[in-house]
C-alpha cells in the first residue's frame, strides 16, 4: 500500500484527479470504478475543468459505480444514478452507454444483482477504483460484518451509515435502509485502487483498516491485501497514521 497524504482537502482533489487522468491517458478505454459521496466531489470537478482544458478524454472510458440505493428510482434526485449525472457525467464527453449504475428500482433484485456483475467481468474487470470510506470502515455498501459479500449484492445498511448519509436528504427516515452494492471481490479483482478520505470524521476507520490486520468488522481492512493499492488522505483523515 502507497500512503500519500495532502495538506487538505483542494490538494487531495487534485492529486486524486490527476491519477485517474494518468490512467485514462495510459489507457484510453479504462474501465473505472467510480464512488459517490462528498469525498470525490473536488476530483470530479476536477476532471471536469481538465476535460474542458482538452487534458482528459472520456470518450472510450467505460464506468461502473460501486452502489446505488434500493427502491430509488435512477431518476430520483437522491439516487447515486442522479449524483453521478449532476456531478460528473453530464459535464464530459463520455457516452451516457458507458457509465452503468446498479438499478435501484429493478424489478427482479437478484437479476440486476448478477446481471451487474456479469457486465463487469464482460468488460474484463475495473482497471481503476475509486473508493471512499465510510466512518465505519465501510467501502461500497459492504457494512461491517461476521462475513462480507463476495460478488454484487442486495445489503442491509447500518444505522450510522443512514445517519451519516442522512444530510443528503430532508430527514434520516426518506433515507433507503438497503442499497445494492458490489462486493469484496468485484473490489478486490479491480487491478488498482485509490481509496480517498477527509477530514477528522475517518481518521479512526483510516487508523483500523492500516492497522496491519483484517476484519470484516472494518471492511476496508481487506484492502491491505490488495497489491496495487493508494490510500490518499488529508492531514486530518491521516492524523493517527
Ligand atoms: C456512502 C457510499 C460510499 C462512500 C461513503 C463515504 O456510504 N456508499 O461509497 O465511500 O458514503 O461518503 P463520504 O465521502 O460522503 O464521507
Amino acid at each position: 500500500m502507497r500512503i500519500i497524504i495532502e495538506k487538505d482537502y483542494e490538494s487531495l482533489s487534485k492529486k486524486a484527479s490527476l491519477l485517474v487522468a494518468s490512467q485514462i491517458l495510459l489507457k484510453p478505454d479504462s474501465v473505472l470504478g467510480l464512488a459517490t459521496g462528498s469525498t470525490p466531489l473536488g476530483m470530479y470537478k476536477n476532471l471536469i475543468e481538465m476535460y474542458k482544458r482538452n487534458e482528459v478524454d472520456f470518450s472510450k472510458v467505460t464506468t461502473f459505480n460501486l452502489d446505488e440505493y434500493y427502491g430509488l428510482s435512477p431518476d430520483h434526485p437522491q439516487s447515486y444514478n442522479s449524483y453521478m449525472k449532476n456531478n460528473f457525467f453530464d459535464h464530459i464527453n463520455i457516452p451516457p452507454f458507458k457509465c452503468h449504475l446498479p438499478k435501484g428500482n429493478a424489478k427482479n433484485v437478484v437479476t440486476e444483482c448478477y446481471t451487474y456483475e456479469d457486465k463487469i467481468s464482460k468488460c474484463g474487470g475495473i482497471d481503476f477504483q475509486v473508493l471512499g470510506i465510510g466512518e465505519n470502515g465501510h467501502i461500497g455498501f459492504n457494512e461491517p460484518d461476521d462475513s462480507l459479500n463476495v460478488l454484487t449484492n442486495l445489503v442491509d445498511l447500518r444505522s450510522q451509515t443512514i445517519e451519516a448519509n442522512s444530510r443528503f436528504f430532508e430527514s434520516s427516515c426518506q433515507v433507503p435502509k438497503q442499497a445494492i452494492s458490489i462486493g469484496i471481490a468485484t473490489i478486490m479483482k479491480a487491478k488498482k485502487i485509490l481509496l480517498l478520505a477527509s477530514g477528522e470524521n475517518k481518521a479512526e476507520a483510516i487508523a483500523q483498516m492500516t492497522s496491519g490486520h483484517v476484519t470484516t468488522k472494518v471492511p476496508a481492512s481487506l484492502l491491505q491485501t490488495h497489491q496495487d493499492l493508494i490510500l490518499l488522505v488529508d492531514e486530518q483523515a491521516g492524523k493517527l497514521l
